[in-house]
C-alpha cells in the first residue's frame, strides 16, 4: 500500500493564478505518488481539467461538505456535487470546523454518511485539545463520528490523527506530536475500532497523522509511528518543502 500524503491548503492561496502555480509545482514531481490535494472549493473544478490529463494524476478532495443534501441551505456544498466534479476525498470534522464552526460529532456523523452515499472516500478527523484526556476524546469522537455505519461501509475509511496542540498556526513549524505519542495513538485508534467494529477492519483502516508535519520530521512518521500518511496543512503551501515531504515517505 502506497503512502498516502494529504496537501491541506485550508483558507490559501489567495488567487487562482497562485492556486495554479502551487499546483503545477507540485503535479510535476508527485507523479506516481498517492497524493491528494485539497484546495477550497472554488478552485476544485479550475484543478480538475489539467488533473485529468495525466496519467498517474493528482487526485483532488475537498476540505468539507455540507451535512444537507440538498435543498434551501444557502452556501452550502454537497456530497454528490464534489462527486459530480470528479472530487474523490472529502475531509470531515476538521479540528478548524469543529473549533470555529462549531461542528459537533453529530454533524460529522451526518456529513460521512453523506459523503459515503455519494460514494465519495473520506477522511475522518479526529483529535484531542491540549489537557484533555486523549482515550476519553478519541473514543467518543469515534464512536458518534460513525454511529449506525455498518461495517462494511466504514471499510475504505482514512481517519487522520491530529492531536489539535500540534496544528501549526501555518507554517508547518509548530509543537507536533511525537512519533512514540503517535503510534500509541495509532494502537489507541485501531483499539477503538475493533471493539466497535472487528479486529480485521482495524488492521486494515487507514490512519495518518497531521500536525506541524514537515520535511524534516515527516519520514520518522511512517517508519516508527506506523501512520499509512500524512495529512499536511502550512508546509504543503510551499511546493519545494511539499515536494521533500512526499518524497522522504515513498
Ligand atoms: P499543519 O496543519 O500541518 O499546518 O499543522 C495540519 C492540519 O490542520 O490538517
Amino acid at each position: 500500500m502506497k503512502t498516502l500524503i494529504v496537501a491541506n491548503w485550508k483558507l490559501n492561496p489567495s488567487t487562482l493564478k497562485e492556486a495554479k502555480v502551487l499546483f503545477d509545482a507540485i503535479k510535476k514531481d508527485a507523479k506516481g505518488r498517492q497524493v491528494v490535494i485539497c484546495p477550497p472549493f472554488i478552485y476544485l473544478p479550475l484543478l480538475k481539467k489539467p488533473v485529468l490529463n495525466l496519467l498517474n494524476r493528482l487526485t483532488l478532495g475537498a476540505q468539507n461538505v455540507s451535512v444537507e443534501e440538498k435543498g434551501p441551505f444557502t452556501g452550502e456544498i454537497s456530497a454528490l456535487q464534489l462527486k459530480d466534479l470528479r472530487v474523490e476525498y472529502v475531509i470531515i470534522g476538521h479540528s478548524e470546523r469543529r473549533k470555529y464552526f462549531s461542528e459537533t460529532d453529530e454533524m460529522v456523523n451526518k456529513k460521512i454518511k453523506n459523503a459515503l452515499n455519494a460514494g465519495l472516500k473520506i477522511i475522518f478527523c479526529i483529535g484531542e485539545n491540549a489537557g484533555e484526556d486523549k482515550n476519553t476524546i478519541l473514543e467518543k469522537q469515534i464512536i458518534n463520528g460513525l454511529k449506525d455505519i455498518p461495517s462494511d461501509n466504514v471499510k475504505d475509511l482514512t481517519i487522520a490523527y491530529e492531536p489539535v496542540w500540534a496544528i501549526s498556526s501555518g507554517d508547518g513549524r509548530g509543537n507536533n506530536c511525537s512519533v512514540s505519542q503517535t503510534l500509541s495513538s495509532v494502537l489507541l485508534i485501531k483499539k477503538i475500532i475493533s471493539n466497535l467494529y472487528n479486529r480485521e477492519l482495524a488492521d486494515n483502516i487507514k490512519i495518518l497523522y497531521g500536525g506541524s508535519v514537515n520535511s524534516s520530521n515527516s519520514a520518522e512518521y511512517i517508519k516508527n509511528g506506523q501512520v499509512d500518511g500524512l495529512l499536511i496543512g502550512g508546509a504543503s503551501l510551499d511546493a519545494k518543502e511539499f515536494i521533500k515531504i512526499v518524497k522522504s515517505v515513498v
